[in-house]
């Protein structure tokens, strides 16, 4: 189901090749642990009642002393990971604005009309980009939602990144190639970076939207990492990444999308476009050692505590607590917090493939949005914390009737 991560995916700090190619931790280079929370499910692993699971994986972090890239000490193969996908990206009002600013940059960039998206999901994103007359394209892994996007029109290949599939999509090459929220799920870098090569020319805008991972220490947002998520970007690591590859940096932007997120831009060493003038002042902003982690760890354990508390402290008044937004997160506080049906009656979803199933890991099903106002319960966990002030507004009707929120992230609050 997994296997050892060793030695950094950035830099290659901690490993060496044998004489037979094989790649080993040496002893005295080790990534540092700095994070663990035992053996977890896979976040996304929704089942219906009696159906058989992935399973369960260590979910620790390792920190490289040498870039400061953190990465999961294994890795899920990626078949078990994303053959049945549940997640489905997002069509909220933050998430739509996002698009916009997106496609405002790449306007911005004076970007050519050939796009293609890494990880298209279920094309969501190339309808709005198609709407503004750009020729698109997606590759997903994901059957059931590659068949989604080409049956509204947007031509995806079925498949992971590689070869195959990057020479099946560039039947020219593409003036930007987009991947969202996908380059942390991916084990081989330098494998991933070969192929998009093969979808470019040398005038190509590259954008890889990561979080980030100095937002994700500063706001202890311990919940973004799970299997999927295998490494936790900062700008020092991918430097060291692109050292050896064909592209280079060009420009870094900052966006609040996920709990913060950044765009890295990147061309090929050979392009005519100057980079951002304003690159080097960020790198050297940034500081991410041993100490920001151990500060996150107490600030992780403190809001599992709080959270553990507020539900025993509901469940012993009789109240009701239930779950809202079935979002990977969710999966990684029910566990960590050890919660049952029985600390949380239901989670909330509106992607029809959760619903009817159960919280991986637990005996919580998964229901749809409605059930909030049938049931009106006295506390609902905002699992999709990053959705948080549209979600409040949106359940106004809710809270009127008495259903309050426990957004957990960055501080908790009850509202
Ligand atoms: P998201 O935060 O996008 O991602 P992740 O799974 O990576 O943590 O997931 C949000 C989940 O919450 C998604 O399953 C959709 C759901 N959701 C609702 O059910 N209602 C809402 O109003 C919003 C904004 C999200």
């Amino acid at each position: 189901m997994y296997y050892d991560h060793l030695g950094c995916r950035a830099c290659g700090f901690g490993t060496q090749e044998t004489a037979s190619g094989i790649k080993s931790a040496t002893p005295s280079d080790h990534l540092v642990p700095v994070f663990d929370l035992g053996l977890q499910p896979l976040a996304n692993d929704f089942c219906a009642p009696g159906q058989e699971h992935a399973g369960y994986a260590p979910l620790k972090v390792l920190y490289c002393p040498r870039c400061s890239l953190a990465q999961l000490s294994v890795t899920v193969r990626p078949d078990i990971l994303y053959s049945r996908y549940s997640y489905v990206t997002s069509t909220s009002e933050t998430m739509m604005k996002h698009f916009a600013a997106l496609a405002d940059l790449l306007i911005e960039q004076k970007a050519g009309p050939r796009l293609l998206e890494i990880g298209s999901n279920d094309g969501r994103m190339l309808q709005y980009f198609q709407s503004l007359n750009m020729d698109v394209c997606g590759i997903d892994p994901a059957a059931n939602l590659a068949e989604i996007a080409n049956k509204a029109g947007v031509r995806t290949v079925c498949g992971l990144l590689n070869e195959e599939s990057a020479n099946e999509a560039a039947d020219r090459p593409f003036d930007v190639v987009i991947a969202r929220h996908v380059f942390c799920h991916v084990d081989d870098w330098r494998d991933f970076l070969r192929h998009v090569w093969l979808t470019t020319h040398n005038e190509s805008l590259v954008c890889l939207e990561v979080p980030y991972c100095k937002d994700m220490l500063d706001r202890g947002e311990f919940d973004t990492i799970y299997h999927e998520h295998t490494s936790y970007l900062t700008l020092k690591a991918i430097t060291a990444l692109l050292a050896n590859s064909p592209f280079r940096l060009h420009r870094v932007v900052r966006f609040p999308i996920h709990g913060g997120a950044i765009l890295l831009m990147m061309r090929s060493k050979s392009s005519r476009v100057s980079p951002d003038p304003g690159l080097a002042a960020m790198l050297a902003e940034e500081h991410i050692t041993l100490a920001e982690w151990q500060a996150f760890d107490a600030k992780a354990r403190q809001a599992m505590l709080a959270m553990k508390e507020t539900v025993r402290a509901a469940r012993e008044q009789g109240k009701r607590v239930c779950g809202f937004g079935a979002s990977a997160k969710s999966t990684v506080w029910v566990n960590a917090c050890g919660f049952t049906r029985k600390d949380v009656q239901f989670i909330t979803d509106t992607t029809r493939y959760k619903q009817w199933k159960l919280s991986p890991g637990t005996d919580i099903p998964i229901v749809d949005e409605g059930a909030l106002l049938r049931e009106l319960p006295d506390i609902a966990l905002c699992f999709a914390w990053n959705f948080a002030a549209e979600i409040l507004e949106k359940n106004a009707l809710a809270r009127s009737k008495g259903v309050k929120f426990y957004v957990p992230i960055p501080d908790p609050k009850l509202l």
